[in-house]
């Protein structure tokens, strides 16, 4: 039998400090109804002085605790995240220190709030390809640090919040469990770059940060969020039916469907065309706002704990994001 790649250990990880639409409206022009009415948001946590690498550290530990390994048997750290703890390296090298390993490879990789997804992909042919039989994939973001909390911002601080979620992937070669990754579909569109972006400080630039580049905004995220909606409500649907068909499987066959959480009316919406119903889904975007590369795995983490997610199980993870970029994994628990 070919090797599969089988999820054995799920975690997340927030941070303390609960921020209520209330709270942010106390720094902006915005409501609690314009918010919940848009997005569904209601909270979001923020870091109160917690790096990118502590929150991934936590969920770490938290997935190895639940695949019952010790980080030192994990072969290989792939990170997404598009919050890195600093210009470089990498927040896995970071993750890694704290984890107290001494050589085990890590990769950051970009690729927003798909970014989740592109990791559990690369993963998912290391372990095919028999490179490494055990890997720590991990999403995380500390989006609050850069934020832009005033009417300027408004349209896309509201949405954000910080969280990190890991998983633990292991090579399934046991003939009689047919449970593991079964497809995944990865895709880009550069041409709508800055549709969705943090423009400086970049290597673009020169020099890369100015005080008239602060001023400008331009180191803030910036969206067209219309237009990022269409693109969202049209890819996501496409590539969770490509991949389902590449797996041999039906709509119906799915028991749990997880989109990114960018925003609940993107997702009751995508629902509602596909006809998948609300119970067949999960969100927590209420409670945590979108963590981008993080908000994936917290799903996922939050689904095991739950025990929606027994043995045999079909669950698919689908997301869209800046870049663009969007993707697709089908999962048997
Ligand atoms: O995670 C990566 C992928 N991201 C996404 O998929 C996000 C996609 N986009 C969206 O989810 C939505 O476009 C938003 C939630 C971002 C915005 O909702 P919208 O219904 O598209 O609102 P809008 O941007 O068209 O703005 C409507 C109005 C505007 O005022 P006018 O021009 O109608 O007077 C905005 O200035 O709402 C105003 N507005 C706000 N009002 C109160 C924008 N932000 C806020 C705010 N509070 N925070």
């Amino acid at each position: 039998m070919a090797v599969r790649t089988k999820i054995i250990g799920t975690g997340m990880y927030v941070p303390d400090r609960v921020v209520t639409n209330d709270d942010l409206a106390k720094l902006m022009d915005t409501s609690d109804e314009w918010i919940q009415q848009r997005s569904g948001i209601s909270t979001r946590r923020f870091v109160d002085g917690e790096t990118p690498a502590d929150l991934a550290f936590e969920a770490s530990k938290r997935a190895l605790a639940s695949a019952e390994l010790d980080a030192d048997d994990m072969e290989l750290i792939l990170l997404a995240t598009l919050s890195p703890e600093h210009d470089f390296p990498g927040t896995s090298f970071f993750l890694q220190r704290r984890l107290g390993l001494e050589d085990t490879p890590c990769v950051d990789l970009r690729a927003q709030c798909s970014g989740f997804l592109y990791a559990l992909s690369t993963a998912d042919a290391f372990i095919r390809s028999g490179q490494y039989r055990r890997v720590l994939v991990v999403g995380c973001e500390v989006h609050s640090t850069g934020l832009e909390f005033t009417d300027r911002g408004r349209a896309v601080s509201v949405l954000f919040g910080d969280g990190a979620g890991a998983l633990v992937l292991e090579a399934n070669e046991d003939e009689k469990d047919s449970s593991g990754i079964l497809q995944t579909r990865l895709h880009a569109q550069g041409e709508h770059a800055e549709k969705l972006w943090t423009e400086a400080p970049g290597s673009a630039l020169s020099p890369r940060l100015t005080q008239a580049i602060i001023d400008e905004g331009r180191i803030f995220p910036r969206m067209e969020g219309r237009f990022v909606f269409k693109h969202a409500v049209t890819r996501m649907p496409e590539v969770l039916l490509a991949t389902l068909n590449a797996a041999s499987l039906k709509l119906d066959d799915v028991d749990l469907f997880l989109f990114h959480q960018a925003n609940l009316r993107i997702n009751e919406y995508v629902a509602q065309q596909l006809g998948i119903p609300a119970e067949k889904c999960l969100n927590n975007i209420q409670k945590y706002g979108n963590c981008s590369a993080a908000s994936l795995p917290m799903l996922l983490a939050e689904a095991n704990e739950t025990g929606l997610l027994e043995a045999g199980k079909i669950v698919t993870l689908t997301a869209f994001g800046s870049g663009f970029s969007w993707a697709s994994a089908v999962v048997r628990w």
